[in-house]
């Protein structure tokens, strides 16, 4: 096997099958199904430093999400949610992290390498690891930069695209790589009917003379659960929020634009190919869900303590 470097000196341990192994043991056979196909299905969510300890963001919804990505591609995930939950919470208390990203990924293992993989084990790994600054160390207070992508999201009839599945991301890959080869920071992509539905790796949000507004599932996008928190803060906060087709000439001319993702958090855009958005600064409805999210993530808003959860471990007695 080859000598694995780990990218944090600190961070020692992966949970493997149901094992918390060694981060450079963490290892699986080449002819694995889901590394010749990408017949994986993955999440990302965070645990966040609040002022009760560390807890993580919506958890249950992102281990629903999880199975409903599996079921789409025929996989089971040998794991009952329980399992799934304190395995999660083992790898952030045995790591000794307080606040970090996590990455859960389940995948066709190593059996046979026809394209039908039913007969193949399910493997299933939750790494952590410190996640600051996704899309630029300055991209909060200023922005981000985008262009639109020649390439477009995968449509529902090719493959299920609301399914966060390994093999999906050859499109967000390719659109990302564009994308900072000609200077930006992010790629949008749009819909097989020409409509908005995405960045590489965030749902997308216009804001126009107050009303805000982001595509639905019908423009091919990852049904996204920070889309749905910001969704329902704004509700609660008063805007209006319209779920619709969104053209790409909206995109220009609206006041604002920002992506959401629980790697990305919420990101204000500053320029779309070479367009500034309003005035090319965090707009006022941007800061103001900024503001609220980052107060909700640090447990000071008791609404929204329903979205956090202790990270505590049965299997580890503290
Ligand atoms: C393609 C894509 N869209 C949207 C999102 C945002 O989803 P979430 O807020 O659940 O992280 C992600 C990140 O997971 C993504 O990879």
């Amino acid at each position: 096997m080859n000598k694995v470097e780990k990218w944090f000196p600190d961070v020692d341990k992966i949970w493997f099958n149901g094992e918390l192994v060694k981060w450079e043991d963490a290892q699986i056979h080449v002819l694995s199904h889901g590394v010749a196909y990408g017949s994986g299905v993955f999440e990302g969510l965070r645990c966040y430093n609040t002022i009760d300890g560390p807890r993580t963001f919506r958890v249950k919804e992102h281990i629903e999400r999880w199975r409903d990505s599996a079921k789409q591609l025929r996989m089971t995930i040998p794991f009952s949610d329980e399992e799934l939950i304190d395995g999660i919470n083992q790898t952030i208390l045995e790591n000794n992290l307080d606040s970090c990203y996590i990455r859960p990924l389940s995948f066709f293992g190593y059996h046979s390498l026809g394209v039908h993989p039913l007969d193949c084990p399910v493997d299933v790994v939750i790494a952590t690891w410190p996640w600051e600054n996704y899309l630029g160390a300055d991209a909060k207070e200023k922005g981000v930069r985008c262009c639109f992508s020649p390439w477009i999201r995968v449509h529902s009839q090719m493959v299920p695209s609301a399914a966060k599945a390994t093999g999906l991301y050859i499109g967000s890959m390719l659109a990302r790589v564009d994308a900072i080869d000609k200077g930006f920071d992010e790629a949008l992509m749009l819909d097989a009917t020409g409509n908005v539905a995405e960045a590489c790796t965030e749902n997308i949000f216009v804001v126009k003379d107050g009303v805000i507004a982001t595509p639905g599932l019908d423009s091919s996008i990852l049904p996204g659960i920070t889309r749905k928190s910001i969704i329902e803060l704004a509700r609660d906060l008063g805007y209006t929020v319209e779920v619709r087709s969104i053209a790409r000439g909206e995109v220009y001319s609206a006041n604002e634009v920002f992506l959401t993702g629980s790697a990305a958090e919420i990101k204000p855009v500053r320029e779309v190919d070479s367009r500034e958005i309003g005035t090319g600064k965090p707009g006022p409805i941007t800061k103001h869900l900024m503001d609220e999210f980052s107060a909700i993530v640090r447990g000071e808003n008791p609404k929204y303590a329903k979205w956090l959860d202790p990270v505590t471990s049965p299997s580890k007695v503290l």
